[in-house]
C-alpha cells in the first residue's frame, strides 16, 4: 500500500501551480538525530519531503521550479517545470555500516525528477539553480543546517561578480502552500490511513483482551506495539499512553510504569504509523472487564458527547459547532451527576467544564499525528471539506484533588476516533475497536 510515482509528481506540479510564477522551491529531508553518544533515533523523514517524494533517506533535497530553466535542457517539455533531487552518493563503506542508498545514478528515474545530483554538491549547484528566479519558497522553520545552505546560496547569487546572476527578491514560507495541500487527503492516502486505523484498532483489541489486574501498563504497551509490528507498521505514530487509575488524568502520561489494579479503568491512547501516516485512537476500559455503576455513568457521558460531536462533522460544518454540541452534553451530564452546579447555560458560558475537559475536540490527522493545516480563516472556523481527516476525542478527567463526591475521584476517560469527512457526513475509520459499554464488556469476557 503506497503512493504512486504519478501521485508524487502531481503533488509537485500542484505545489508549483500554487506558487507565484517564476518560483523555485527547496524542500529538505530530515537528518539523523543523536540519541546518545554515537547511536541515533530511528530515522523519520520530514513529512513535507516525504509528501513530495516518498523517499526515505536523510541528507537529501528536492528542488522544484516553475520557470523553464535556461541551463536545464532536461526540463520536461510537457510541463515547463523542472525538478531535481540531491541525494547521498553511493558509498560502499558507508553502505556496509549504515545501510543501502539509492544513489545518484538511479535517483531521477526512481523519484521521477528531471535530474539528480550528489547532495555533497548542493552548495555549488544551488546558486545556479536559484539564479533567475523571482521567488524562492522554503520552510522558514528549517533546521539550521538547511537554513544555512539556502541562505548561503542566496547570498552568493546576490553577490555574484558584476551581478552576473539574478537572485530571488522575495522569500516565502513554503509551509502554508504545502500544508493546505496536505490537509485534503487523496483516495490513496485515505486507503493507507484506513489500514493504519485498522491495525491500531486490532492493537487496542489485543490490549483489552490481555488486560487484567496484576499486569503492568508497560505490558499493555508491549501488546499494542507487538500488534503494530506484526501487521507491518513498525513504529507508533507518537508516544503510547497507557494510564490506569488516576494516571488517566495525566493527558500525556507516557511513563506506563504502574501495575493495573482491579476496579480501575485504564486509558490507552495509541496508534501506529503506516507508510508515514498516523492513526490516533483512545479507548478507556475496565482493568478486569466490568464497568462499575459510577464508571458507567461517566463513560456513557463521554460517549454521548462524542456521538453528539460526530453528528456535526460534515462538509460545511465546523469543529467549533461540534465542540459546542459536545460541551452541551458534557455540561448537562455533569450537572445531573452533581459534579457541576447551576444552570446549563451559565456553566457553558463560564466554561466551568474546562476543569474536567481541558483540551480541544480533536485535530487534523495525516503524516503528522497533529497534522498540518490551519483551523481558522480570518478568525473564523474553516468549514469542513470532503477528504479532511481528523480526530474526535472528548474526555473527562477528575483528579483525586477535585472538589467532588469521592466516588468520582481518580477517574480519567477519553474516547478518540479518527474520521474522514465524506459527501454524506463522515466515516469513522476506527470503528473496529469497540466503544459501547456492552461491546467492551462482551469482548473482554472472552
Ligand atoms: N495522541 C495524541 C492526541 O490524541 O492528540
Ligand atoms: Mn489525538
Ligand atoms: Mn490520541
Amino acid at each position: 500500500m503506497t503512493i504512486s510515482l504519478s501521485e508524487f509528481q502531481q503533488r509537485r506540479a500542484r505545489l508549483l501551480a500554487n506558487c507565484a510564477p517564476n518560483s523555485i522551491c527547496i524542500i529538505a529531508a530530515s537528518s539523523l538525530v543523536t540519541r546518545s553518544n554515537d547511536t541515533e533515533y530511528p530515522f523519520r523523514q520530514d513529512s513535507d519531503f516525504w509528501y513530495l517524494t516518498g523517499f526515505n533517506e536523510p541528507n537529501a533535497f528536492l528542488v522544484l521550479s516553475n520557470k523553464s530553466m535556461p541551463n536545464a535542457e532536461q526540463a520536461t517539455s510537457a510541463s515547463q517545470h523542472y525538478s531535481a533531487v540531491f541525494v547521498q552518493a553511493s558509498d560502499e563503506n558507508a553502505e556496509i555500516w549504515h545501510g543501502r542508498r539509492l544513489g545518484v545514478a538511479k535517483a531521477a528515474s526512481k523519484l521521477g525528477t528531471d535530474a539528480a545530483f550528489d547532495a555533497d554538491e548542493i552548495d555549488d549547484l544551488l546558486v545556479d539553480l536559484i539564479d533567475g528566479h523571482e521567488h524562492i519558497y522554503y520552510s522558514l522553520d528549517a533546521e539550521p543546517r538547511v537554513d544555512a545552505t539556502i541562505t548561503m546560496a542566496l547570498s552568493e547569487c546576490r553577490n555574484a561578480p558584476k551581478q552576473s546572476k539574478i537572485a530571488p527578491s522575495s522569500v516565502h514560507d513554503i509551509q502554508p502552500v504545502l500544508h493546505e495541500m496536505r490537509l485534503i487527503k487523496s483516495e490513496a492516502e485515505i486507503e493507507i490511513m484506513q489500514r493504519a486505523a485498522d491495525i491500531s484498532a486490532m492493537a487496542h483489541v489485543r490490549a483489552m483482551l490481555f488486560s487484567q489486574a496484576g499486569k503492568f501498563e508497560y505490558q499493555l504497551e508491549a501488546e499494542l506495539h507487538h500488534e503494530f509490528t506484526m501487521q507491518g507498521a513498525r513504529y507508533p505514530a507518537y508516544g503510547t499512553i497507557v494510564g490506569s487509575g488516576e494516571n488517566a488524568c495525566i493527558l500525556h502520561y507516557t511513563e506506563n510504569a504502574d501495575e493495573l489494579r482491579s476496579g480501575d479503568l485504564v486509558l490507552i491512547d495509541a496508534g501506529c504509523e503506516l507508510a508515514g501516516y498516523a492513526a490516533d485512537i483512545t479507548r478507556t476500559f475496565p482493568v478486569d472487564g466490568h464497568f462499575s455503576p459510577v464508571q458507567k455513568q461517566l463513560y456513557q457521558l463521554v460517549l454521548d458527547a462524542q456521538i453528539a460531536a460526530l453528528a456535526c462533522l460534515k462538509p460545511g460544518g465546523t469543529i467549533s459547532s461540534a465542540m459546542l454540541a459536545c460541551v452541551r452534553v458534557v455540561v448537562e451530564g455533569l450537572v445531573e451527576l452533581g459534579i457541576l452546579s447551576g444552570s446549563i447555560e451559565a456553566n457553558i458560558e463560564k466554561e466551568t467544564w474546562r476543569k474536567y475537559f481541558m483540551h480541544g475536540l480533536g485535530h487534523w490527522l495525516g503524516l503528522d499525528v497533529h497534522d498540518v493545516g490551519i483551523y481558522k480563516i480570518d478568525g473564523k472556523d474553516r468549514p469542513l471539506e470532503i477528504g479532511m481527516v481528523m480526530t474526535v476525542e472528548p474526555g473527562l478527567y477528575i483528579p483525586a484533588s477535585a472538589n467532588v463526591d469521592d466516588k468520582y475521584k481518580g477517574i480519567g476517560i477519553r474516547i478518540e476516533d479518527d474520521i474522514v469527512i465524506t459527501a454524506g457526513g463522515n466515516h469513522v475509520m476506527t470503528s473496529k475497536v469497540p466503544k459501547e459499554i456492552k461491546q467492551i464488556e462482551a469482548l473482554m469476557a472472552k
